[in-house]
């Protein structure tokens, strides 16, 4: 199968969707790889790693996304990428389709067949290509926290670690899931006091076996969320109820009453935050003080770890863009059951049951809601 490799084109993205590791895979299962120049340079992966690893480099974007049969891509197609959208093509990437009606109209009107990383899922309801995204905004959670408590960002003025004879700074981590314990890892790491809260009793006890006595595991309530933020200089967001938005954990009432000059890390806003004063900022604006707290609402942190975060996606999605272009994408579709749920447009309507319910009045694969929702 051709299988082509455009540049990224979305404002800050510079990630690639594929390394060169990746490509002399591709190449060694008998696939051509259609390389656009300089697509990897963001990543810090240049031409002539592709170019040994057997790639083909090319300078037209319009040839390369019209010769590709399977295109992988890192974002969803913006801009000029829409007009490229044919029949008979498979793109592979992140769409998230249901905050995007006219990527999804134009996705219909093209015919091709969309396969989104965000909604392949295991039979254990576990999501392995957003999985490596969670780990990396996790642990960069505590670098920009860090951050945020300097003092010439409106910060405390801590150091998270403490020095001898000064105690470290709080770390509070709500939510145990990816996000949540990457953080834990770091903050534990670096030699903060750190408290972790969850609704699930599971994730606490694993967080607990893995860290022993290092970090306080704290079950989430009410009261024990007030408790632990009030004395917090940190206090990470990671709390994720699948298919819903965020839960607000902290009111604006509860932000006020923080330390002057504490910070939040809402890793959570692209579900739209766990704190009511959280909105989403972007890597060239990246905090805002609100209530004497120093917010951080970035809603594509690993963008600003491009080169790490190419390599933790790609060793997630290369497996199953292999199995696509080995047995095509029907027979790829039809032997796995993950990749089935990563089908979200094909032959002009709509296959996934969260994308239908988002968009009622547009086309969808007859029996969708009965077989799928
Ligand atoms: N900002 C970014 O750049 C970025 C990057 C990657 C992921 N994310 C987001 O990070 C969030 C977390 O992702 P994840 O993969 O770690 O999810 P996850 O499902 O692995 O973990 C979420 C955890 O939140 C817990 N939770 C739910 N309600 C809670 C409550 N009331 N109190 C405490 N814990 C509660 C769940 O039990 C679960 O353990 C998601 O919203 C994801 O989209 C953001």
């Amino acid at each position: 199968m051709r299988v082509g490799v455009p540049r990224e084109i979305k404002a800050e993205e510079k990630r690639v969707a594929l390394t060169p590791a990746g490509a002399a895979a591709f190449v060694a299962h008998g696939h051509e790889v259609l390389f656009e120049r300089g697509a990897g340079a963001g990543s810090g992966l240049p031409d002539a790693r592709y170019l040994e690893a057997g790639a083909r480099i090319v300078d037209d974007p319009d040839r390369l996304w019209a010769d590709a049969e399977l295109v992988l891509k890192v974002k969803e197609p913006v801009g000029p990428e829409m007009s490229r959208l044919r029949r008979g093509l498979v793109l592979f990437t992140y769409l998230h389709l249901a905050a995007g009606e006219e990527l999804t109209r134009a996705l219909i009107d093209s015919g091709a067949t969309a396969l989104a990383y965000e909604t392949l899922q295991l039979d254990d309801g576990s999501l392995p290509l957003l999985a490596p995204m969670s780990e990396v905004a996790g642990r960069l959670s505590i670098q920009v926290g860090a951050w945020c408590l300097e003092h010439q960002n409106g910060g405390r003025g801590i150091l998270l670690s403490g020095v001898s004879g000064v105690k470290p700074g709080r770390v509070v981590i709500l939510g145990a899931g990816i996000a949540g314990t990457s953080a834990c890892q770091v903050a534990a790491g670096i030699g903060a006091d750190v408290t972790i809260l969850d609704v699930n009793s599971a994730r606490l006890r694993y967080v607990r076996d893995v860290l022993g006595g290092h970090v306080n595991t704290v079950m989430s309530n009410r009261a024990n969320v007030e408790e632990e933020c009030l004395a917090a200089d940190l206090v990470v967001g990671t709390v994720l109820i699948p298919g819903a938005r965020a839960p607000k954990l902290l009111s604006r009432a509860l932000v006020a009453a923080m330390k002057d000059g504490a910070a939040i890390v809402d890793v959570s806003i692209d579900q739209g935050g766990s704190s009511e004063t959280s909105r989403p900022t972007n890597h060239d604006d990246p905090i805002y003080v609100e209530e004497g707290v120093v917010h951080y609402c970035v809603t594509n942190m690993p963008g600003i770890v491009p080169h790490t975060s190419t390599h933790a996606l790609t060793n997630a999605t290369l497996g199953y863009a292999l199995q696509v272009a080995d047995h095509g994408v029907g027979a790829a579709l039809a032997t796995s059951a993950a990749l089935r749920r990563s089908l979200n447009v094909d032959d002009g309507r709509i296959e996934h049951p969260g994308v239908a319910a988002a968009f009622p009045g547009l086309p969808r694969a007859e029996g969708l809601e009965t077989a799928r929702g």
